[in-house]
């Protein structure tokens, strides 16, 4: 956190606030949605952009994807405090659309500024946006899901498993295997495993 004179608190890099660059998006959101969850923690999740939930409620992952992802990880032993969760764009895409390239780029330094502060040992991707996004390569996910890979980011080496979005389970419950699958390979790398056993 830096310091303005006076004692003022300015928000850290990866706190995003009044961003404009995506017209589009701006147009439409009610506001940024920036990530939530530990500061300092081994694992970072990440998702593709909010949807209405989060676009209301200001924080990611809150609908019904969030509580996929909230009952996993506390069949885990995990709170979502324990983790982060961010997401690629940080503003809800009209009717729910996929995010746009320009908008992806457009949100890179937020989501880079972010992955350096928390400097997690793996990031999570949540499908195959996310996926896309920190691999910079077209992935099936359903082919690859669970897979491990190292990718420089900032000037570091980054873990990424490749994960399914939470919402995938919603639309077909058969996923909810792999999904999992992808879930424990990221604790388990992060060394969150067994916390509370
Ligand atoms: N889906 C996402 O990818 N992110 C959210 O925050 C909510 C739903």
């Amino acid at each position: 956190m830096t310091r303005l004179d006076g004692d003022m608190e300015e928000p850290a890099d990866h706190v995003v606030q009044g961003c404009t660059r995506c017209v589009d998006l701006v147009d439409h959101r009610s506001q940024i949605v920036n990530g939530q969850g530990a500061d300092d923690t081994e694992l970072l999740l990440i998702g593709e952009a909010p949807g209405e939930a989060e676009d209301i409620a200001g924080v990611p992952f809150v609908g019904r994807s969030g509580e996929v992802l909230n009952q996993s990880l506390e069949a885990r032993g995990l709170d979502r405090g324990v983790v982060r969760i961010t997401n690629c764009v940080r503003c809800r895409p009209p009717d729910n659309r996929n995010p746009r390239v320009s908008e992806l780029t457009n949100c890179r330094p937020h989501l880079e500024n972010e992955i350096a502060f928390v400097d997690p040992r793996v990031i999570l991707a949540l499908g195959r946006v996310p996926a896309e996004e920190l691999l910079q390569r077209d992935i099936r996910v359903t082919d690859e899901v669970g897979a491990v890979e190292h990718v420089e980011l900032g000037g570091h080496e980054r873990v990424i498993v490749i994960g399914l979005h939470p919402a995938a389970t919603l639309y077909n419950r058969n996923s909810m295997g792999a999904f999992e699958e992808a879930l424990d390979r990221s604790i388990e790398l992060a060394g969150l495993a067994h916390r509370n056993s």
